[in-house]
Formats: C-alpha cells, structure tokens, sequence
C-alpha cells in the first residue's frame, strides 16, 4: 500500500489547504496511506521525534464548538500543541498517537481531517522556509524520516524556491538513500523499496512567478485582494484629486503588478521584467501621468511591484516615485503598501478549483511514476490542467532571473509568457 505525504512550503497562499484536501482525498480514493507533513520541509527534517507511546494521556476532553467537532487536526493545529478534542474514531490525532503533536510533524491523516478546508485562508499545515533543508545534511535527515514512517511518494505544494527544493532532493534521491544505506541507518531491504521517491509539485504562490504554467494557485486571490484594494483607494484619490503609489508583492515577478494595473486602469506600472526604458524614466512616466491629467483624469495610480528596478537594476522605491510625482507635477501623493493583507483570507472560486484539479492530478501523476518518468509540476496551460517536467519548469524559472541580472528584457518577458514573444 503506497504511502503518501503532502507539505506546503514557502509563502502561503490561499488554496493551499484546497490542494492538500484534494490531494488527501484523491490519495485514499485510490488506496493509499495518506500523511501531512506539518511545516514545510522543516518538519521533513524534524520528523517524529516522540513516539506515540510517549504521549501523555488527556487529562480532560476540550470543549470546541461544534463546527470544527468533527475535525481534530484543525482543532489541534489551531488550538495549540495541548488537549485535543477525541473526536471518535479515525482523526489525525487519534492515528498519530492521540493527545498532542508536540514533536510530531508527519501526521496520519484521513478523509474527515481535511474536512471543510477548502475555504480556509492560509496553510492549515503549516508552512516555513527552512534553512535546515537547504543543507546536505537537512536533506539527508529528511530522507532518513520519510523512510522511517514508510513514506514513498511526496507531493509538494509551493512556490518556486519549494520547487527547486523538491528538484533538489529528487535528484539527491538515490545517494541519500545509499549514505543512509551506508552508515547503517536503514536496512538493505529498506535501500532497494525506497530506491525511488515518486514526487511531484504543485505550485502554490501568490506571485505567479512559475514558468510552465499559467498560474499558481493563491494568485487569482492575491489579485482580488490587490483590485479591492484599488478600488477602495479610488474613493480617496477622486475625492482629493490624488495620486497614490501603491506597492504590491511578487518578489522578482511582475505579474501581479502588471494585471492588477490593467484591472485597476492603472496610469503607470513598474515590474522587474521590463523596467521603463525612457531616459529617464521619471520623463517617461511625468509624460504619461501629465497626459491623463490633462485629458481630466481627477485621480492617478501607480503601482509599483516590490521588485523592481530601473534599466540598469537599481531598485525603484514607492517613496522616490512620491516624490517624482509631488516635485514634478505637483501632485498630492500618498503611498500605499499593501503588504499581507493581499496574500491571506479566503480562496475566491478559482483558487479552489484549480488546486482541486491540479491535486488529483497529482495523484495520477504519482500513480504513474517510475524511476524512468520525469518528477512532474503540475500546471494549467490555456484551461487544461497539465504535467511538465519539474526539472525544466525550475530551470525555465531561473532563467528569468539570469536574462534580468543581464538586462535582456525581452527574454525575460518572453520566458515569462511565450507568446510575448510573437
Ligand atoms: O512569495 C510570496 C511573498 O508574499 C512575496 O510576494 C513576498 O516577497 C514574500 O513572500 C514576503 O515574505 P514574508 O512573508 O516572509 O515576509
């Protein structure tokens, strides 16, 4: 009976608990052994360091409100390692050894666990970005503890830093098995049934920034929240007569920046792929904002993505752009930094579809892998729900980065979107 573990890693971003309850839920459905991993990688690295017989007793049974009565892991991971409700037979805490998960990050999940965590913000499992797993030695552990509870097939859910983290340990697979072979740690009968880890990614990020695919789940969410965010500004910026300079995530990525300007009818948009190209860039954007205004726009918005740049890399900052705005066209402008408020609460409709679809895609995907098959991420390419190759989505998406640290920016947007290119 396969073994499966599902982790979310990175930021978190709204709908990935969709994907981990699809995931849990296409795994049982097709037989298999169903596990969270709390906390990213880290808890890969930490594993089960108490044994189930270790734990203590329940002292008393903790009152809940009824709503989360049928759902132990969310009561436990909400309310602290302590009490947890015994919610009858077969929860998450019950298989994992009872009162409390202190101690113990790879949990035995069923179908009841995962219920009612399609609409829930955030990551119910937990999330980090573990420097423990970017070691040979974090990793070599990781595999250590995946081997110790049996697990032979790991789904990730992240962003592109958690991807090139699976790629990572996908391709040290087999000598971590072998060194752990080797020092003793795991039997030879063990080496040769965990000689293949069947792995595959979904890519959870509310920065799009993922090449191979046209969207990553918490994106269409993150940009409602940045298109509300707009709107509610507006009220001001018409009131006044105002410009404002709002500031919103995406790492190196432009993609929310870009969409949300378009949605937003922004009047002047920075991204880190194509950064104004004027000289300088100040006299491109005064025209442009100068223009509107004198055509009557009472209001002007910029957005700015976190990551970008001028056309020799230096960093352009909301607050410069307030004072290009107030020193040359003498607006009155505020800025505005959205920060966390646009990568949390609930998953709109698509961000529960998409990691719906992509995580029984993902099962199928892990179904079929052989140490022949490539590691797959899933993806959507014009509304269908695809495997690619992880390997050469990360490899695509660091490639990004090589073509703006050389300035070519026509490279960078094609291999963003290919069809830029045309
Ligand atoms: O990758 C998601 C993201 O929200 C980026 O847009 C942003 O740069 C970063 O994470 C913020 O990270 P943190 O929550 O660790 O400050």
């Amino acid at each position: 009976r396969m073994r499966l573990a599902v982790l979310t890693s990175g930021g978190d971003s709204a709908g990935m608990n969709a994907a981990v309850r699809a995931v849990v839920k296409a795994g049982i459905v097709k037989g298999w052994e169903t596990y969270v991993v709390r906390e990213g990688y880290e808890g890969l690295v930490r594993g089960n360091s108490v044994k189930i017989s270790q734990h203590s007793p329940t002292k008393s049974v903790t009152t809940v409100p009824k709503s989360v009565q049928h759902n132990a892991l969310v009561h436990n991971l909400r309310f602290g390692d302590g009490e947890l409700l015994r919610s009858g037979e077969g929860d998450a805490a019950e298989r994992s050894g009872g009162k409390n998960l202190k101690g113990r990050y790879i949990i035995r999940v069923g179908w009841d666990d995962v219920r009612g965590w399609m609409g829930e913000g955030g990551t119910l499992i937990g999330t980090a970005r573990s420097a423990a797993f970017r070691t040979p030695e974090g990793r070599l552990t990781a595999a250590h503890n995946l081997i110790k509870e049996g697990i032979d097939a790991l789904c990730v859910c992240g962003g592109d830093g958690s991807l090139t983290g699976a790629d990572v340990f996908r391709a040290e697979w087999p000598s971590l098995v072998d060194q752990l072979r080797t020092k003793g740690e795991i039997t030879e009968a063990q080496a040769t049934a965990y000689a293949h880890l069947k792995i595959v990614g979904l890519v959870g990020s509310i920065d799009n920034d993922m090449c191979m695919t046209d969207m990553t789940i918490g994106a269409p969410t993150a940009l409602q929240r940045i298109c509300e965010a707009i709107d509610n500004i507006n009220s001001t910026a018409s009131s006044h007569s105002r410009a404002f300079v709002v500031e919103v995530m995406g790492r190196h990525c432009g993609w929310l920046a870009l969409v949300a300007g378009v949605s937003a009818g922004a009047d002047f948009i920075f991204i880190p792929e194509r950064p104004p190209l004027g000289d300088p860039w100040e006299d491109e954007m005064c025209d442009a904002i100068g223009l509107h205004r004198k055509e009557g726009k009472r209001k002007t918005i910029v957005i700015v993505a976190e990551g970008a740049h001028d056309a020799a890399l230096k960093p352009i900052k909301a607050e410069y752009i307030k004072t290009v705005l107030t020193e040359r066209l003498g607006l009155d402008t505020r800025v505005t930094q959205l920060g966390h408020v646009q990568r949390g609460g609930r998953p709109c409709a698509w961000d529960r579809i998409l990691p719906t679809l992509q995580g029984v895609e993902a099962i199928k995907a892990l179904m079929e892998s052989t140490p022949e098959t490539p590691s797959y991420m899933i993806g959507i390419n014009q509304n269908k729900v695809i495997r690619v190759s992880l390997q050469e989505a990360v490899k695509m998406t660091k490639a990004v980065t090589t073509a703006i640290e050389a300035r070519d920016w026509d490279k960078a947007m094609s291999l963003r979107d290919p069809e830029f290119a045309e």
